[in-house]
């Protein structure tokens, strides 16, 4: 067991270096842990059975098939997993090679150069550091990460480094039109108008979160990413070919295997809550991996901590006599401090708006 001061002050030195995980413990060739990179004892959960893509498989959609067809799948898929990756979503696999370049390209760059994007203050437009979630959580987790909201403010595109102006402005686009058609798709399995979702808002804001997985020595004592459930509408995230992301499903770890040109979405707390609970907001993780570096854009549909005063709660039509409200109303920079503040501890923050 950890003493908390000590936890505090792994932190405070890995931030004092301002070099991250790959910056701060990789290039010092450091084989073995320092204990904030270990599993707290209490995370017995973390060991929950893992199964193979042949027992239980995260459900695949095709989008060149007929709409009907995609709605009753996504609807199913959203019931079920709360998880679907979709082929055939016409962005480019050249953009989805350029978005990926370019997330490298920035992390292998001069620590130098990184150091001046070093924050934790989310009010900045680009900011890069290890773990976002370090001080709140009980274990660090394996992995560099940088954001940058791309709506509702887009950035100057100066205030992107060079290394992936580009590919974040170019990326960003195809997101926000295969966004536009999911929350279509989303709302038609709800039995909604095709505009329900977005005309809530649900689209107003896009942040990008590039995570950047090193090579770990130790991958069976720590995680890349922490057991936790996403704090947005939906997540649409790219991953490489490494593989190493897991959602939770009936008590069982299953793999997200990685298809090359398919994109994942993962149904986030806001939509559960405002389905009141018919879409699930899936638990994931990411294992950390010897053979890395891992490479993962995840596109968060969610303004997050920027001011934004829409009122959510379970959607009207969707609720009854018989089917009552289970959430409270919420807005999104309220829940998201909530959330950022519990940290990846395991538990949902959902359960704090239940009725
Ligand atoms: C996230 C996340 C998964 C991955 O950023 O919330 O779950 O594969 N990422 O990096
Ligand atoms: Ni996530």
């Amino acid at each position: 067991m950890v003493a908390e001061n000590s936890i505090e002050f792994e932190c405070k030195s890995i931030d004092e270096t301002k070099a991250a995980v790959h910056g701060g413990l990789i290039e010092p060739q450091i084989t073995e842990f320092t204990s904030i990179f270990g599993l707290p004892p209490v995370a017995s959960d973390e060991k929950k059975p893992s199964v193979t893509a042949s027992d239980l498989a995260v459900p695949i959609i095709d989008f060149a098939m007929s709409r009907e067809g995609i709605v009753e799948k996504i609807k199913e898929a959203s019931e079920k997993w709360g998880i679907f990756q979709v082929i055939n979503h016409g962005v480019p696999s050249s953009v989805l090679e350029e978005i990926k370049d370019g997330v490298v390209r920035f992390h292998e760059e001069d620590p130098e150069v990184k150091k001046t994007y070093f924050s934790r203050d989310f009010a900045k437009t680009f900011i890069y550091h290890n773990n976002f979630e370090l001080y709140s959580s009980s274990a660090g987790n394996w992995r560099d990460s940088f954001a940058c909201y791309m709506a509702p403010n887009p950035p100057n595109p100066e205030d992107i480094p060079v290394a992936c102006r580009d590919a974040m402005i170019g990326y960003s686009k195809h997101v926000m039109s295969l966004g536009g058609l999911l929350f279509e798709l989303l709302s038609e399995a709800l039995g909604l108008n095709s505009d329900k979702l977005k005309s809530l808002g649900c689209m107003k804001g896009l942040l990008l979160l590039c995570h950047y997985y090193p090579p770990c020595p130790q991958p069976d004592i720590t995680l890349g990413t922490s057991k936790h459930s996403d704090n947005t509408f939906i997540t649409m995230l790219l991953q490489d070919q490494i593989g190493g992301l897991q959602v939770l499903h009936q008590d069982c770890w299953v793999d997200v295997s990685p298809i090359p040109g398919a994109l994942v979405i993962n149904i986030g707390d806001f939509l559960q809550l405002m389905t009141n609970d018919k879409f699930k907001s899936v638990e994931h993780r990411v294992l950390a991996n010897k053979a890395g570096p891992r490479i993962s854009v995840a596109c968060f549909f969610s303004s997050s901590v920027i001011p934004n005063s829409t009122v959510y709660g379970p959607i009207k039509e969707l609720v009854s006599e018989e089917n009552p409200p289970k959430y409270r109303e919420f807005t999104v920079p309220e829940y998201s401090k909530g959330y950022i503040e519990k940290g990846l501890d395991g538990t949902s923050h959902l359960l704090n708006y239940k009725i």
